[in-house]
């Protein structure tokens, strides 16, 4: 795809930090039998990535503000643009040496996502779009799946882990989803989990207790794809709730009706 220069500069960004990423990760196997284990070692991979990917925007767009997990919130001198960046989503995968975790980054505009990069770079799958151009995973266009029937789908989500206060909520969707699809699959990247819904390998995904960082790319690349993307509560916002539901259209009605007990 002929993408504009600011798409051009994240797509770099991405690829940057996915090859020092790519590195650490070969590291991981290592210090897994270590005593100290892996965890410091993973928490230095982030910060290094976030850096890289800061680096090279900044210098590209120095007026732009920036939202990210590592380095917190900065408002550019022009308050209508930041990037929305997550140097490694999927953290825990990383961690445990499994390779399913990617580098996010979103560009947003006066308060909408226009353009984003979902790099899975353990698999070299770089999914991009933005606003009114489409997405794209590598050379290829996407599309969202064409199912419409929910016993057919296969969706995905996130399981709340250490104690969470959303547990009962999440248990409450499973026992209302599960019976009625084709399965739920939990990879732990929600990034990637939205990037699959473009890419029409899953169906549908929902989650909540998400932060901007870890869906800001993914609602561009979704709708680019032609899939709906609504935050779990109509009136709410997906970014700031951190509550999300994207599937394609033809189960959009079925599927976000279940999320949502409605
Ligand atoms: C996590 C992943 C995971 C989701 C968690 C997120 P991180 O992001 O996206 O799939 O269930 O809620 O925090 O911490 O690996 O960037």
């Amino acid at each position: 795809m002929e993408g504009s220069a600011n798409l051009n500069v994240m797509i770099k960004a991405a690829r940057m930090a996915g090859r020092s990423l790519v590195k650490d990760f070969r590291e991981v196997e290592n210090l897994q039998v270590s005593m100290k284990g892996a965890g410091d070692f993973v928490s230095k991979a982030d910060i290094a990535a976030e850096k890289i990917i800061r680096d090279i925007l900044m210098e590209a767009r120095p007026n732009y503000g920036w939202l990210a997990e590592e380095g917190g919130e900065a408002e550019g001198k022009d308050p209508t643009r930041r990037w929305i960046v997550d140097p490694l989503d999927g953290t825990t995968n990383f961690l445990h040496g499994l390779p399913h975790w990617a580098i996010s980054i979103a560009l947003e505009h006066k308060g909408e996502i226009v353009a984003g990069v979902i790099y899975d770079a353990a698999k070299d799958e770089m999914f991009m779009a933005e606003k009114g151009e489409g997405a794209w995973l590598n050379q290829s266009r996407l599309r969202v799946s064409a199912r419409g029937r929910m016993i057919e789908s296969l969706f995905a989500t996130g399981l709340p882990f250490g104690g969470r206060a959303d547990l009962p909520e999440t248990l409450q969707d499973l026992a209302r989803i599960l019976p009625g699809c084709a399965g739920i699959r939990r990879l732990g990247a929600a990034a990637l989990d939205m990037a699959y819904v473009a890419a029409g390998r899953y169906d549908g995904f929902w989650e909540r207790g998400l932060h901007p960082w870890d869906l800001a790319a993914g609602i561009v690349i979704v709708r680019e794809a032609g899939g709906f993307v609504e935050p779990i509560n109509p009136q709410g916002s997906a970014l700031a709730d951190g509550e999300i539901v994207a599937s394609n259209e033809a189960i959009f009605e079925k599927f976000s009706g279940l999320v949502r007990n409605s």
